[in-house]
C-alpha cells in the first residue's frame, strides 16, 4: 500500500466533528448551501440509472460553454480531486519528472508522490508575496518533464497570477511537449477577470474545476476536467470507468441546475464574500502579531505569526482551539511550518469570522514567550 491519508483530510472538520468547533475558519469554500438555497428541484421521476460515463450531456454542454470548449472535451468527475487523480494516473509512471507548485492543496503533490514520480516543487515564498515567477518554472523544465501543475486562484495563499504568465507558461510547456494542468477549483472566486484557460492555449493544456468552493456545494461531489487532447481523454475515461463507471445522476442533475443559473447564484455569493472580506481586512489591519499577504482570489489567506514572536506552536493551537473555540488550517496541512495557517473567511458568518480572528490574535498574545 503506497497511498497515505493526507492530514488535511484526516484532521478535517467533518472528521473531527463540526459540533466541536465554535469558530470554524478552516474551510476553503463559501458557506455550505442547501438544495433550497440553490433553488434546485429534483422531480420524483428522476431515473436512478447509470448515467453517461463522461457526465450528462446537459451538464457537459454548460461546462464546455464556460471554457469555449466542446462537450466532448469534458469529463465530469467526483469533485476536482478525482479530476486530479485521473490526470496524474493517466499521464504519469514511476520516476516521471513532474513540476508542482508548492505549497498547495495536498492532493496536487501527494498523488504524483504516491505514484513514485520524481516530483520537483516550485516553492511559493512569503517573502515574494507568494508570487509565481514563470521564468523560474520554465527554467526547471527538462526535456523529459511530463507535467507542470499550478493552481489559480491559489490555495492556501489566496494569491493570483496574470494572463501573460499563464500564456507564457503554456507556450513553454507546449514547446517542451509537457502537459500543463491548471487547478481552477477556485476559478469563479477570482477578484476581477478569470484567467485564460490552459485548455484553450495549447493542446497540452488541462483545466480542473468543481462546484465545491465558489458555490459552496462540496456535498454534490461534482467537478470536471477539460482537455482537447483526445488520446488523454480516452485514457482518462478508462480510469474513471474503472473507478466508478459513471457519476451520480442526482449530483449531476443538481450541478446542471446550478450551472444553468450560475451567474445569478454567484452574484449573491459575491456580495456575501465582499462583506466578510471587509471584516477580514479590518481585523488584520488593526493587529500587530500576524503578517499576511492580502489575498486577491479564492476565499482564504495564509498569514503567519510574526517572526520576532517566540512561541510554542502546539500551545498556541491548543489555546486557540480550547480557550477560544477557533480552528484554522494549520501549516502542516500544507507542508509548511505551523507558524503559518490558512484562514477561510467566507464559510463562517460575519460574526463568527470576527470572533474567530480575535481568537487567533488572543491565542498568540496568551502564549507568546517574549
Ligand atoms: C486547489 C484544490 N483542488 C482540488 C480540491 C478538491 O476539491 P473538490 O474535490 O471538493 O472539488 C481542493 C479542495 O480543497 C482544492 O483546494
Amino acid at each position: 500500500m503506497w497511498f497515505k491519508r493526507m492530514l488535511i483530510e484526516k484532521e478535517s472538520p467533518e472528521q473531527f466533528g463540526y459540533d466541536r468547533i465554535k469558530y470554524n475558519l478552516t474551510e476553503s469554500s463559501t458557506t455550505d448551501k442547501s438544495l433550497s438555497d440553490l433553488g434546485i428541484k429534483l422531480g420524483d421521476d428522476l431515473l436512478l440509472c447509470y448515467g453517461d460515463h463522461y457526465g450528462s450531456v446537459g451538464l457537459r454542454e454548460l461546462i464546455a460553454k464556460r471554457y469555449g470548449a466542446d462537450k466532448d472535451d469534458v469529463i465530469v468527475t467526483v469533485g476536482a480531486c478525482m479530476a486530479l487523480f485521473l490526470v496524474y494516473n493517466t499521464l504519469l509512471k514511476p520516476n516521471d519528472h513532474v513540476i508542482v507548485m508548492h505549497t498547495k492543496y495536498p492532493a496536487n503533490v501527494e498523488i504524483p508522490r504516491s505514484l513514485g514520480c520524481n516530483v520537483q516543487t516550485y516553492e511559493l515564498k512569503f517573502e515574494n508575496q507568494f508570487r509565481m515567477d514563470v521564468d523560474e518554472i520554465v527554467s526547471m523544465l527538462k526535456p523529459e518533464t511530463k507535467l507542470v501543475n499550478i493552481t489559480y486562484p491559489h490555495n492556501p495563499t489566496g494569491t493570483m497570477t496574470d494572463a501573460a504568465s499563464i500564456e507564457k507558461l503554456a507556450a513553454a510547456c507546449e514547446k517542451n511537449g509537457t502537459y500543463l494542468m491548471v487547478d481552477e477549483t477556485y476559478g469563479d472566486l477570482t477578484m476581477g477577470e478569470r484567467l485564460p484557460h490552459a485548455s484553450n492555449l495549447t493542446n497540452y493544456g488541462i483545466c480542473v474545476e468543481s462546484l465545491s468552493k465558489a458555490i459552496g456545494a462540496p456535498g454534490i461531489r461534482t467537478g470536471w476536467v477539460v482537455c482537447k487532447d483526445k488520446t488523454l481523454m480516452d485514457a482518462m475515461i478508462a480510469v474513471k470507468e474503472q473507478v466508478c463507471i459513471c457519476g451520480s445522476v442526482i449530483d449531476e442533475e443538481c450541478a446542471r441546475q446550478i450551472l444553468e443559473r450560475n451567474d445569478e447564484i454567484m452574484s449573491g455569493i459575491r456580495a456575501d464574500i465582499a462583506e466578510k472580506f471587509a471584516i477580514l481586512c479590518d481585523v488584520m489591519e488593526h493587529q500587530d502579531v500576524l503578517d499576511w499577504v492580502k489575498p486577491s482570489g479564492g476565499v482564504v489567506c495564509f498569514p503567519r505569526i510574526r517572526p520576532e514572536i517566540e512561541i510554542d506552536t502546539d500551545e498556541f493551537y491548543r489555546v486557540m482551539n480550547e480557550k477560544y473555540g477557533t480552528f484554522v488550517g494549520p501549516g502542516h496541512w500544507f507542508d509548511q511550518d505551523d507558524r503559518y495557517f490558512r484562514v477561510g473567511y467566507a464559510w463562517p458568518t460575519g460574526e463568527q469570522l470576527r470572533k474567530g480572528l480575535e481568537g487567533i490574535i488572543n491565542a498568540v498574545k496568551d502564549t507568546r514567550k517574549n
